[in-house]
């Protein structure tokens, strides 16, 4: 039985939310060459995005391997491996901005091309969500309850505050 007082790994699915809001947020600036504005919202993605792979792979990762029994399409090398490329699509991002913002503008042409390169990104943000979804969160609730629980979640507050603060 779960404690009411210690929220569910489920609640994660909202910092996910939050995540992608702020990749369609960076979206909505770019397609008005609103650059500052797009900025703004890429470095609250990165910093979001960053501190929830991190909470996920120093936390919840290893108790979920130790375990959870392998689960088809949620394996901890699954999960490990596409934080990895998550960040890599990240950081292509954020290049490729940089080169838009020491050009000053961005023209209509490259506004597209930088949607288009972004797809993939939130394609691997969807994928990871439905996987999460499915099979990592309901699984650490089930495994880890209690007081257990509380710490695991403050340990992971205390890595989300590391970055967001
Ligand atoms: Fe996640
Ligand atoms: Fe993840």
């Amino acid at each position: 039985m779960g404690d009411a007082s210690t929220p569910s790994f489920v609640e994660l699915e909202r910092v996910h939310e939050a995540i992608m809001e702020e990749l369609q947020l960076h979206q909505d600036a770019l397609v008005v060459s609103d650059l500052p504005a797009a900025r703004r919202h890429l470095d609250r993605l990165v910093l979001m995005l960053k501190a929830h792979i991190r909470a996920e792979d120093e936390v919840l990762l290893p108790i979920f391997a130790e375990r959870v029994e392998p689960q088809v399409g949620c394996t901890p090398e699954l999960l490990f491996n596409e934080h990895r490329k998550l960040e890599r699509l990240l950081k292509k991002t954020q290049e490729r901005m940089l080169v838009f913002e020491a050009a000053g503008e961005i023209r209509p042409r490259e506004r597209v091309y930088m949607i288009e390169e972004e797809r993939m990104l939130k394609e691997v943000l969807d994928h990871h969500d439905r996987r999460e979804r499915a099979a990592f969160f309901p699984n650490l609730d089930q495994c880890i309850q209690g007081e257990e629980r509380q710490r695991v979640w403050e340990q992971c507050r205390l890595i989300q505050g590391s970055y967001i603060d």
